[in-house]
Parts: structure tokens; C-alpha cells; sequence
């Protein structure tokens, strides 16, 4: 028999491509440098990011960095939502700044959703939630159309973007209404503005988002590129080749083509780099790569550019829908919702699709699937926290002595139990809306 593997359900074959054609990093590397990972990371369901080193490295050493993401509330709020919270919540839980938007502009663009029915889902639904889960005081949670700083920044980040580079994204056509497009750059925004002046200033920023979600990333990562007066890179006297200078020196280039001369002087100065017209070349002998970027990263603050670091971001696995397929907010048969009644989730976990055989007999003689079953995979991602019981129930069921009958039994209850405490803390939430600034609906 081959090594027993508890997160076999969560195998990343398919997933292999994002690695090598889009350049998203392995999240296996990173684990072993996290104190106490989360039970999505230690399960492999967080498999990739971007940049994430970026977090890590503010968590280790006690810097500040902020974990944002943002829901367009436009239906009922279900267990893929509750990954993305329990991810905030935990950056929170590790010193974390957290931000959540509710997108409601991108709702009632794109969507058609009243003003008045995105704050009733966005209140109803997905805050008290967040908060039931454990979404504490001091998270920034907002209305996109309610926040200045993140409408005046997507209007400052549609000078960088333009028409073919959203509609390669977005499928933008000449039909596309214009406030759809808007929407786009104001979930940009929703992702740069932790790192405005007006919240502490640059500083790394994680999103947590499903796997798909990886091209917004890739366009706000650019903008913030765009944005900034200035560009710090290990530069090769070819383009292109090593960054070494005539005498094989290695340095890196500080370019900003429209930056004040005064800025790049002062650089060149505090990093006694040499000026040129548009760009400061420093040899990287006396100081390190970080030091160079974080003078830069000052400079640029002082004259009035946003010297935005990349937001990182992480990319985790989807559950199976409970009947197969794809877990889909236009089949509720296919997801639980945080809101069903705790007996209609024990219901829907019954109905669900097993890793079981076709005979009882059989079942004993070969043991069952937990890969392919929609019932283990709650357990994994939702029920159970501990590992070791978690690996016990895989044992039990590759094993052939656990029958899928009390199986869903078992799980069904834990998940009577999980939404009756979740639904008890949304109404105690619902009290404590206006430790968040928020008002009820
Ligand atoms: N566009 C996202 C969705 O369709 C919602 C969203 C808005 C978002 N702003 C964001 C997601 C910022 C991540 C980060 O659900
Ligand atoms: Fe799934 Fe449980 Fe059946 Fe195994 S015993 S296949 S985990 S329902």
C-alpha cells in the first residue's frame, strides 16, 4: 500500500500548470517557517501564492502587514466564503491588519443588485458571518461605495490600465457597460488601499482567494508597479543578463523616468549610488537589497508617490460540490450555506455523494475513497480541527471498517452542531455590528 495521505482529497495535480505557465510559488516551501499554520495550510488546501515571503517575513519579525478580501453580496453566504474568512481572520489572529469590503459597487454594476439589497446581503449575510467566525474590533469592514480613499485611488489606477489589458482579463467587450469596468479597478483598489497613508502606509498585504482569482491579482500587481514614482531593479550593463557593472560589480538600478530630480538626488545620496538623468545605479557591496528599497520606499513616500509593495497572495483548492461537480451558488443542492438551518445541513450532508463502493461487501474488501468523497472533504476543510482524528477517520474508511452510513451520520451531526454555534454567534454578532463602525440593517 502507498503512504497514507490524509490530504489526498486535496490533490494539486491539476493545478500543476499555475506553477509552471503562470508563475504562482509553491506554498509547500514556506510551511515549515510558519509557527502556527493554519489548518488550510497544514492541509495543503492553501497551495500557492504570490509573494507571500513578503507576510511571512512581517509576521516574523513583528511588522506590520494586513490580510484583505472582499465579497460581492449577491446571495447567501456558504463554506467557500467561510475559507476566505477563517484566512483573514487568522492573519488577524497573527498581528495582522484586516480588511474586508463588501462589493457593493461591483454588485450593483455587474450584478443589477439595489443599493438597499447589497447592504441587507452584505450585513445579513456576509459581515455577520465574518464576525461569528471570529472577525475581532480594529478590522477595517466596508461598503466599497462608502469608502473614499478606495473610489479616489480606482480613479487614479484607471490612468495605468486601459481597455485591452481589462478586457484580456475580464472578457470586456464593446457592449460592456462602463461601471462594470469601473468595478474592476475598484476591487484594485479594495486591494492597494491597505497601503495608504491614510492605513499605515506600504506594507505587505495578502489576499486569500481561489485559485481562478489569479489574474485580478496579476492586473493589481501591475498597477502597483505603474503606480509608483519609482522602480528598483538588479539591472546588467546588457539588458537582460546579470546585474553586474563594467567592472563586475553587482548593483541595481533605481529608475524613475518621472520622478522630481530632487528625489532621485536624495537617493543617490542616502544610498551613495551614482545619479544619472533618470535613473541611480548602486553597487550592492555595503548594503543589502532591502536596505536599498526601503530608503527608496521613504523617498518616494516624502515626494508624494505611493511606493506600493506587490500584494501577495495565496491560492487555495475548491471542495467538490456535495453532489459532484462543481460547488455552485446556483445549485443549492451543490453547498451548505452559513444560513441553512442546521437540520437542512444535516440534510444536505446525507444527500451528499461518498467515496464509498457499490456493496457493503465490497466496501470492507477494498475500503472506501475518501479522495473522491464529498463527505470527507467537509470533514477535512470544515469539521474536524484536529489532525490526528482527521487521519484516523482516513484510515478507517481506506481500511474498509467505517461504513459510509454512519459516516454521513457522524459528519451530518457535526454539521448540525458546527451551523446551530454559527447561527447562535451570528445573532450575538448582529449586537456587536457597531464595534466595527457598522450600523444594522
Ligand atoms: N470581485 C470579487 C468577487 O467577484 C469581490 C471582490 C471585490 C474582491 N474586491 C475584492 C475579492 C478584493 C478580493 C479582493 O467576488
Ligand atoms: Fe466518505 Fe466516510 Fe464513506 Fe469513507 S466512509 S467514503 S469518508 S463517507
Amino acid at each position: 500500500m502507498t503512504t497514507l495521505d490524509p490530504w489526498g482529497a486535496v490533490k494539486i495535480d491539476n493545478y500543476s500548470k499555475l506553477f509552471d505557465e503562470f508563475g504562482i510559488s509553491r506554498f509547500d516551501e514556506l510551511l515549515k517557517h510558519i509557527e502556527n499554520p493554519h489548518r488550510y495550510m497544514r492541509r495543503h488546501v492553501i497551495f500557492g501564492h504570490r509573494s507571500y515571503e513578503s507576510v511571512l517575513w512581517a509576521m516574523i519579525f513583528k511588522r506590520p502587514f494586513a490580510a484583505m478580501s472582499g465579497f460581492m453580496p449577491t446571495g447567501r453566504v456558504h463554506l467557500g466564503h467561510k475559507m476566505v474568512m477563517e484566512e483573514i481572520i487568522w492573519h488577524q489572529s497573527q498581528g495582522g491588519d484586516a480588511f474586508l469590503a463588501i462589493a457593493d459597487m461591483e454588485a450593483h454594476a455587474v450584478r443589477g443588485k439595489t443599493w438597499k439589497e447589497c447592504r441587507e446581503f452584505g450585513i445579513n449575510e456576509y459581515i455577520l458571518s465574518a464576525i461569528a467566525l471570529g472577525l475581532e474590533p480594529g478590522a477595517h469592514i466596508y461598503f466599497q461605495s462608502e469608502s473614499d480613499p478606495v473610489k479616489d485611488l480606482s480613479f487614479e489606477l484607471g490612468i495605468k490600465a486601459n481597455f485591452s489589458e481589462l478586457s484580456a482579463i475580464y472578457g470586456f467587450s464593446g457592449q460592456t457597460n462602463v461601471a462594470h469596468m469601473v468595478s474592476a479597478l475598484t476591487q484594485s483598489a479594495d486591494i492597494l488601499h491597505p497601503q495608504l497613508k491614510k492605513f499605515g502606509g506600504p506594507k505587505p498585504v495578502v489576499i486569500p482567494v481561489g485559485s481562478d482569482q489569479d489574474p485580478h491579482i496579476r492586473l493589481t500587481r501591475g498597477l502597483a508597479y505603474k503606480m509608483n514614482m519609482f522602480i528598483v531593479e538588479p539591472r546588467g550593463v546588457q539588458p537582460g543578463t546579470f546585474p553586474i557593472d563594467t567592472e563586475g560589480k553587482t548593483f541595481v538600478s533605481v529608475r524613475g523616468k518621472s520622478a522630481p530630480k530632487d528625489a532621485l538626488k536624495e537617493i543617490a545620496k542616502r544610498t551613495g549610488g551614482k545619479l544619472y538623468e533618470e535613473h541611480v545605479d548602486i553597487l550592492i557591496s555595503k548594503q543589502t537589497l532591502e536596505q536599498v528599497e526601503s530608503i527608496v520606499r521613504e523617498v518616494e513616500l516624502k515626494y508624494g508617490g505611493y511606493a506600493f509593495m506587490p500584494p501577495a497572495s495565496t491560492y487555495h483548492k475548491f471542495m467538490t460540490g456535495l453532489q459532484g461537480g462543481k460547488m455552485s451558488s446556483s445549485i443549492p443542492e451543490s453547498y451548505i450555506a452559513l444560513t441553512d438551518k442546521p437540520e437542512e445541513g444535516a440534510k444536505k450532508v446525507m444527500r451528499a455523494i461518498t467515496g464509498g463502493r457499490v456493496t457493503l461487501e465490497e466496501q470492507k474488501k477494498l475500503g472506501g475513497e475518501p479522495d473522491k468523497c464529498s463527505v470527507y472533504e467537509l470533514l477535512l476543510y470544515h469539521l474536524i480541527e484536529d489532525d490526528n482524528q482527521l487521519l484516523e477517520v482516513y484510515k478507517d474508511c481506506v481500511g474498509g471498517t467505517r461504513v459510509c452510513g454512519n459516516c454521513k451520520k457522524f459528519t451530518a451531526e457535526l454539521m448540525r452542531e458546527f451551523l446551530k454555534d454559527h447561527q447562535e454567534k451570528r445573532e450575538k454578532a448582529r449586537e456587536r455590528l457597531g464595534e466595527f463602525g457598522l450600523k444594522d440593517v
